[in-house]
């Protein structure tokens, strides 16, 4: 992918990385579990499988190199319209994924949030949520973010909705509505926007993911496909990150960004 000047093959992208210059909050699109499967003659779902290792192994590396904020796009709007047996996989594998990981994530200071439409998973992937979420709510080492039945587009007109509303019970002003009241009733309101975003397997799409609040993020993607994105392609994306000028649309100046990175 010609996107950025990968790391060779021999370089150990860890000593190419500033550990001063990390990302405060990567985003990423895991994506290709399902082509990864069926190019070794299996099914679909043992790719979904793969690829929850993958999650594993990224959400580790990003809390012990330091990195603030994860967020993962583990199930979109528009995955509900796939077929009934591989919905009800993927949120057997969720479910699975939190019973076993709530106690790495608490032993590893690591809170986990969900962004998107939680009533609409089923109570089961719910009640383990709630009980996730509700057991790592103090922890402050980093926080992960699953987004999960989430589609930027719909957080956008929930934000709309929740603020016209106020306005009609007389409550609110449109004039005081600003980028930062928008931004705060959106599913993110609690984390900067992402200054990396990483999609795997090739496709070079947004998929309706944070769409408003990736308009200054530094995208980076790449052909690996998610169940055999590990360590070293994450490393490798966040040397790619460090190579790159960020300007927020203003002049440079002698390589310093032109805001601290939010
Ligand atoms: C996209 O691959 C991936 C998904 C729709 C699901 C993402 C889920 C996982 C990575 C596993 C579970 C993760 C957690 C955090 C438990 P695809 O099926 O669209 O692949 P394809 O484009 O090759 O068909």
């Amino acid at each position: 992918m010609g996107n950025s000047p990968d790391v060779d093959n021999q370089t150990d992208p860890s000593v190419l990385l500033d550990p001063q210059r990390l990302p405060r909050h990567v985003a990423i699109v895991m994506d290709g579990n399902g082509r990864w499967a069926t190019r070794r003659g299996l099914s679909r779902l043992q790719g979904h499988q793969r690829g929850k290792d993958s999650a594993r192994t990224v959400v580790e590396v990003a809390r012990d190199l330091g990195i603030p904020y994860l967020t993962l796009f583990a199930f979109s709007n528009e995955n509900w319209q796939r077929p009934a047996r591989e919905v009800n996989f993927l949120m057997a594998l969720l479910r699975r994924y939190l019973m076993t990981e709530a106690k790495r994530l608490c032993k590893r200071d690591i809170k986990l949030i969900v962004l998107g439409e939680m009533e609409r998973l089923p109570a089961s992937v719910r009640e383990v949520l709630e009980e996730t979420m509700r057991v790592t709510a103090g922890n402050r080492s980093m926080t992960l973010a699953l987004a999960l039945s989430y589609g930027g587009r719909q957080e956008i007109v929930r934000a709309v909705r929740s603020l016209a509303r106020e306005v009609a019970q007389g409550k609110l002003d449109p004039e005081q509505i600003d980028e930062q009241l928008f931004a705060s009733r959106l599913y993110t309101a609690s984390l900067p926007d992402p200054d990396l975003l990483i999609r795997t397997s090739g496709e070079l799409r947004l998929s309706n993911f944070l769409l408003f609040q990736l308009a200054y993020t530094e995208l980076y993607f790449t052909d690996t496909l998610w169940p055999d994105f590990g360590e070293r392609e994450f490393l490798n994306a966040l040397v790619a990150y460090q190579s790159r000028e960020r300007r927020f649309g203003t002049v440079p100046t002698s390589g310093v960004p032109a805001r601290a990175a939010n």
